[in-house]
């Protein structure tokens, strides 16, 4: 990095591009290849963002957009943007302050944070740095009694949301890394997993359905299921009282030749028939993507290499900066759509070329 990693300098900076610029000067090679890379031939990886470029907007006119307003209703909770932050783990390989420098962003922007069970700071850290509650994402491991101290830290941090994430049975063969998580991940913190039994394999392949009742029984916090990308799915999750879904392929990380994420939400949508809110996640980086998203049913969006580039540039004021450009993108782009709440969005915004 030649410049201070000051707010000003990252105000200089205009689009994600230009932070995603940023996070390569400033981050090891080995930390950015296991930041961007994906699964396999990362073919998933890149039609996520593909398959955003293949859509189309339809605009309306003579709309009064002189008050646009992105606030929402999600889990009981009024959120002032339909943009959460990813669960990504291990942050303190971006930045020596990992999940506090993007929690305290998030808290500064009103957005919605999500920490990763494998986070580098603790959720109660989280809280502590930030005074925001975050969700908090879960990974089991096959050991119960550590899953269910897992679910107690999160519960006793004040957390409301339970994430599952469901499309990690095996990790995904990311050839792109040159070195292991575990090399990376050089500080001795533990983060969530500090102190628990069997922390160091944190998948659990025999996981299935009956899981949702366990943690159902167990817990009290909405269950969202991360990772959801079929219609099947998600009647299944329905008939199990899930709270929300969010449909996901991990960022391109873990299964490749899946679909891309917005091309799997439509089915997802129609399944639930409005019984729960859907998120995306995946291959979002301009506010036009968000849009489209949301008018194709889903009720928020999340990000997560963009609001990482931000933290690897400039830790706090770095995502401060990704989560505003992000939000200006959206509120002007509701604007020139002619929609000046998210209500008022569904799929005849959306059209192929
Ligand atoms: C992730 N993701 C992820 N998901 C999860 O459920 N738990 C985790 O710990 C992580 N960790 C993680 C690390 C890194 C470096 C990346 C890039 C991603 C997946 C993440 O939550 C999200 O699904 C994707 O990042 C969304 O895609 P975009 O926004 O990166 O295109």
């Amino acid at each position: 990095m030649t410049q201070p990693n000051t707010s000003a300098s990252m105000q200089a900076l205009l689009n994600l591009r230009e932070l995603e610029r940023a996070a390569a000067a400033s981050l090891a090679p080995e930390v950015w290849a296991y930041l961007q890379g994906g699964s396999d031939d990362m073919v998933t990886l890149g039609e996520n963002v593909a398959a955003f470029g293949r859509r189309f907007l339809r605009p309306r006119r003579l709309v009064d957009v002189s008050a646009p307003d992105t606030s929402l209703e999600l889990f009981g909770e009024r959120l002032a943007s339909p943009i959460l932050l990813a669960p990504v783990g291990f942050q303190g390989i971006f930045h020596p302050e990992g999940e506090l420098a993007s929690a305290r962003a998030a808290a500064a922007r009103g957005q919605r944070m999500i920490v990763s069970t494998v986070s580098t700071y603790s959720v109660a850290e989280v809280v502590a740095a930030s005074g925001q509650v975050p969700w908090f994402q879960l990974y089991t491991t096959p050991v119960r009694a550590t899953t269910q101290a897992l679910i107690g830290r999160a519960e006793d941090a004040g957390c409301q949301v339970l994430c599952l994430t469901v499309d990690a049975p095996v990790f995904g063969n990311r050839e792109s890394h040159g070195t292991t998580l575990l090399e990376l991940n050089a500080s001795s913190r533990k983060g969530n997993l500090e102190g628990l039994d069997g922390a160091s394999a944190v998948v659990d392949a025999s996981l299935t359905w009956e899981f949702v009742d366990w943690l159902r029984e167990r817990t009290r916090m909405r269950i969202v299921l991360k990772g959801i990308v079929t219609a099947e799915d998600a009647t299944l999750a329905r008939e199990r009282g899930v709270d929300g879904l969010i449909v996901s392929n991990h960022g391109g990380r873990q299964l490749d030749r899946g679909r891309a994420s917005i091309d799997c939400l439509a089915e997802v949508v129609s399944a639930v028939e409005g019984h729960m809110p859907v998120l995306l996640d995946g291959g979002i980086r301009r506010g036009t993507d968000a849009i489209m998203a949301l008018a194709l049913g889903a009720a928020a969006v999340c990000v997560g290499r963009p609001f990482v580039w931000g933290l690897a540039a400039g830790g706090q004021a770095g995502v401060e900066r990704a989560l505003e450009v992000l939000q200006a993108e959206l509120v002007r782009g509701l604007q020139l759509v002619g929609a000046p709440t998210l209500d008022r969005l569904d799929a005849s915004f959306v059209g192929p070329r």
